[in-house]
């Protein structure tokens, strides 16, 4: 069973979502490390629901980006990962860390990258007047939200609907999306060859990275 361990530092749907999927088979591996960066947060009552182990690391006791990234790093590489998720974790890594796990490590951002790397995603999309947002997977370098992209998920915005219902509609791409992309790189069907994204024939992504959703 190949081992997946999941950086979060809230809500933790996309957790869940992962979560799910390694119950129901649909990914072939087990989250054996959830770490959050925020103590008390609701992800991590969802990893107690899926009975998953888990960690709090907050980078407020230490001194440092540095030295919070060498200790993550460590707990880390102790599980020996084929896989590392960041889904929701919003600290900016270090190349301590993101060299540690280069060509395991994906991430999961709320806009269509290039546009809009960073926070408030959202409310740019909204305020910019733009017809689409979405999401991406990607994986994860030493760039901030600048790694090889693996997939895009995309969806057209109604300029009448608020923020909220705007996020509501994102995380249900991202719940489909990430658990899919993170199958398939457990696989084989998706690695990282360099700085390019290598996609084998039987990947549905080889033949459409970036999909339409009606959500
Ligand atoms: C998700 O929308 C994810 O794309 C975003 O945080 C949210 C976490 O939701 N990630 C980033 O903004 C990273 N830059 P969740 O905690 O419910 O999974």
């Amino acid at each position: 069973m190949q081992k997946i361990v999941v950086l979060i530092s809230g809500n933790g749907s996309n957790l869940e979502a992962i979560a799910k999927a390694c119950q129901n088979g649909s990914i072939p591996g087990s989250i054996e490390l959830v770490i959050s960066n925020q103590a008390g947060v609701k992800g991590l009552e969802r990893a107690q629901k899926y009975h998953l182990m888990t960690k709090t690391i907050s980078h407020e006791d230490f001194a440092s980006r540095e030295a919070f990234d060498l200790s993550l790093t460590e707990q880390v590489l102790s599980i020996e990962p084929d896989l590392v998720v960041l889904a929701g974790f919003m600290r900016i890594l270090t190349s301590n860390f993101t060299d540690a796990f280069a060509g395991k490590l994906i991430n999961i951002h709320p806009s269509l990258l290039p546009e809009y790397p960073g926070l408030n995603t959202h409310s740019q999309a909204l305020e910019n007047g733009d017809l689409m947002h979405g999401v991406t997977v990607h994986y994860v370098n030493g760039e901030l939200d600048g790694g090889p992209v693996i997939a895009q998920g995309a969806l057209k915005i109604d300029p009448t609907q608020t923020e909220t219902k705007l996020i509501q509609r994102i995380h249900k791409i991202e719940h489909a999306l990430l658990p899919k992309v993170i199958a398939e790189v457990l696989k084989g069907l998706i690695s990282l060859q360099g700085k390019k994204v290598k996609f084998e024939a039987k990947s549905h992504f080889g033949k459409n990275n970036m999909e339409f959703f009606n959500v």
